[in-house]
């Protein structure tokens, strides 16, 4: 990083000279940390669209140009050719890994993805209709009651592997709950991907379950697109909580409870809905884009637009092109993916939309594949937890490690009364 260059502001007659950051992919930013306690002034930046949280060598995007990379390599290159182990070493630790060490990470995930036997017992007090999301997250922090840990950096360390070895077992365990199943135990013998999907469908422990090649592929490469995003809602939310250096299991149950809006992670289950009232509705696609160019309606078309991509979401390219492929391969036709194509097409020639740069997010074509490999619905966010909590750990160690680090504590401009003085109730 350089600090050589410097930004200058003037307010009130004063002329105020700031530092400036330079990362490593050239962008820049003025680091205002002197202005309130140096100069006595405040930034104001409501949903932080201009404000640098941290410094961070994990996921770079380029929103203009669609570009997301993780520790330097193109989604792309590692979507098409890693595995989900691979890329969530590399988020982590930031190398890929040699054989050996994938064996160890592996080996280590084997030995902490079993749930406690009493901790099954959380899940026969939920409702049947429970939102698995909501089950995801009371669970992950009940884990840090089965695992008292400390903020020594050997335990904050097993914790994360802890941690992305429970989730595997605890998603597929709110699938079979949802459904009514028993839970089927890991298995060291799989790989993640493979475990998932056996404890999520294989019939009974004793029973075989043949892993279908396409629907590994697929959830691989799911799982990798959405293993980080930066310094998106939930993964702030990680970085938030964790600054006040509670443990990692409240930290991430957070991010899953930030992940499940609908502007957010819960996205992917919205797309599904308006896919299937605009079904409903005969493909009457202008009625939907209407109200979504329409403010006082409220609706807004999901899957639709990003903080920070003003160009095609890289992952929603490579969502797209999969999904043809994949239906393709379960020989499954899905009238919803036309919709999904048309309704598409549509908005992009849209000047509303064209003029906003509002273009499909990663949650437009996820819950079309969702779908063809028979996920229900209220699992896709669940899905994309599964995906982000490796992400979210990198965040939270590396926030950890950050020299700079401090409790996360925005200030505010205060807009209400000035001081005025109590008044007696039989006064008022
Ligand atoms: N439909 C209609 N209008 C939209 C949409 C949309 N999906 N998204 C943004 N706009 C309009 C918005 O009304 C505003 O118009 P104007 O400038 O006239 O006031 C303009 O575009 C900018 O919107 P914004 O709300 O200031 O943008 P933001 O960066 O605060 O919000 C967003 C980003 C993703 C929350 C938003 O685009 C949205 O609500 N999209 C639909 C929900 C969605 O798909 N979320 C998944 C995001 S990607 C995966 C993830 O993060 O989990």
């Amino acid at each position: 990083m350089s600090e050589e260059k410097t930004a200058k502001i003037f307010i009130e007659g004063k002329e105020i000279e700031l530092p400036v950051i330079v990362g490593s992919e050239g962008e820049t930013a003025i680091d205002i940390r002197k202005l309130r306690t140096g100069y006595g002034y405040t930034t104001y930046d409501p949903g932080y669209g201009s404000t640098g949280s941290c410094q961070s060598s994990i996921t770079f995007i380029n929103g203009e140009k669609g570009i997301l990379r993780y520790r330097g390599y193109p989604i792309e290159e590692l979507a098409e050719n890693a595995s989900f182990e691979e890329v969530t070493y590399l988020t982590i630790y930031g190398e890929l890994p040699n054989k050996k060490q994938l064996a160890d990470f592996n080996a280590k995930l084997n030995s902490y993805d079993s749930i406690h036997e009493d901790m099954k017992k959380f899940f026969e007090n939920f409702p049947l209709s429970a939102h698995p999301m909501a089950i995801l997250s009371s669970l992950i922090t009940a884990l840090s009651t089965f695992n008292p840990t400390s903020d020594k950096i050997e335990d904050r360390e097993e914790d994360i592997l802890r941690l992305i070895a429970k989730v595997k077992t605890l998603s597929a365990y709110a699938y079979r709950k949802s459904q009514g199943l028993p839970f089927i135990y890991p298995r060291d013998e799989l790989t993640y991907v493979q475990d998932f999907m056996s404890m999520m469908w294989r019939k009974s422990n004793s029973a075989k379950y043949e892993i279908n090649p396409v629907l590994e592929k697929a959830i691989n490469v799911l799982l990798i697109l959405h293993l980080d995003h930066e310094q998106n809602c939930s993964a702030s939310t990680v970085r938030m909580v964790g600054s006040s250096q509670g443990n990692v299991y409240t930290a991430v149950a957070a991010g899953v409870a930030a992940l499940w809006g609908p502007l957010h992670g819960g996205a992917n289950q919205k797309v599904l809905d308006m896919l299937k009232a605009i079904q409903d509705d005969g493909g009457d696609y202008q009625k939907y884009i209407d109200m979504a160019k329409d403010k006082s309606s409220g609706f807004r078309l999901m899957g639709f637009g990003h903080r920070v991509y003003k160009n095609f979401d890289p992952r929603a390219t490579i969502l797209k092109k999969a999904a043809d492929g994949i239906l393709k391969e379960l020989n499954i036709q899905d009238p919803l993916l036309d919709i999904a194509k048309n309704l598409e097409k549509i908005a992009l020639e849209d000047d509303f939309f064209v003029s906003r740069k509002l273009f499909p997010n990663v949650d437009f074509y996820s819950g079309i594949i969702y779908r063809a490999l028979q996920i229900p619905e209220e699992m896709f966010t669940v899905m994309f937890t599964l995906g982000r909590v490796p992400g979210w750990l990198a965040q939270w160690r590396e926030s950890r490690e950050d020299p700079h680090f401090r409790i996360h504590r925005p200030r505010q401009i205060y807009t209400g009364p000035t001081e005025r003085h109590f008044v007696a109730i039989d006064k008022r």
